[in-house]
């Protein structure tokens, strides 16, 4: 998918029975990677925010203050039902392709499965850029988003098991390292750290599938595979993840 149906993204996500992520196994394990990586008392973006499952684990981290913005009404009243009594939280309806005002003394801003809807590099760039721009001197942008090469070494994998691919969602497009790095390099941004799910990937739609025909989320198998023995053990970090976690500091 190249081009970008603004409208289109909207409505989806306008829609009150759509979920951003139906595995909350794997939600559970996406923000317990990004709260690891969040200090406590800083000011903290959280750019397409979503239903605010991420911002409600980030707001409690002690002395923080967070700005947890998106372009959808339907998105932000559940983030704001979800954290309500939260005083330390502000809502910020914002569309990131267009203007908009926000600060720019962030500590951290934070993109969780956000970018991945701008389904246009050239977009998407200029969107790294804006945010980069929010964030004060040192200050880092923490992307957990869709990869493209952890995709293809999922998809491989599942081949030579006899198993189909797992598409990317007509609403997105995932990063690619090979066009991602030389870009934020070029702009001047160093790369402090690269992360993933491999493990919980790997195991659960690798292996899994190739056991047992129904594949509910809420399985034990799967809790099994985010634990922290599981993940140490078999260390795949960024291998076989569909999502990756770069951390850049401006
Ligand atoms: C996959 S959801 C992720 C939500 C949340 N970060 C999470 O991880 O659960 C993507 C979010 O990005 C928002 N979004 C997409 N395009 C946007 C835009 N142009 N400006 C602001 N928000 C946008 C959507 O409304 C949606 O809430």
């Amino acid at each position: 998918m190249t081009s970008y149906n603004h409208d289109q993204v909207l409505s989806h996500w306008e829609n009150n029975e759509v979920e951003s992520m139906y595995d909350k196994t794997l939600l559970s394990a996406e923000i317990e990677l990004i709260r690891n990586r969040i200090l406590e008392s800083s000011k903290i973006l959280d750019a397409g925010c979503g239903e605010g499952e991420g911002t409600l684990a980030y707001a409690a981290i002690p002395h923080v203050q967070i700005h947890a913005a998106d372009f959808s009404e339907t998105r932000l009243q559940k983030a704001k039902d979800r954290l309500r009594g939260h005083d330390n939280v502000l809502f910020k309806k914002v569309d990131f392709v267009n203007d908009y005002k926000l600060d720019h003394d962030y500590d951290f801003v934070v993109c969780q499965r956000f970018l991945i809807n701008i389904t246009d590099w050239e977009i998407q760039k200029k969107i790294l850029l804006n945010l980069m721009s929010l964030l004060k001197q040192g200050g880092k942008l923490i992307m957990l988003e869709g990869y493209v090469q952890g995709v293809d070494a999922l998809n491989e994998i599942r081949a030579e098991w006899g198993l189909p691919d797992i598409p990317v969602q007509w609403h997105n497009l995932f990063f690619d390292d090979n066009k991602l790095l030389p870009f934020m390099k070029q702009q001047g941004f160093s790369l402090i750290e690269e992360d993933g799910l491999g493990t919980y990937f790997l195991l659960t739609r690798g292996i899994r599938p190739t056991l047992q025909d129904n594949l509910n989320w809420d399985s034990p198998f799967n809790k099994a595979a985010a634990t922290n023995a599981v993940k140490d053990m078999l260390g795949f970090r960024d291998k076989f993840s569909r999502l990756k976690l770069w951390l850049f500091e401006k």
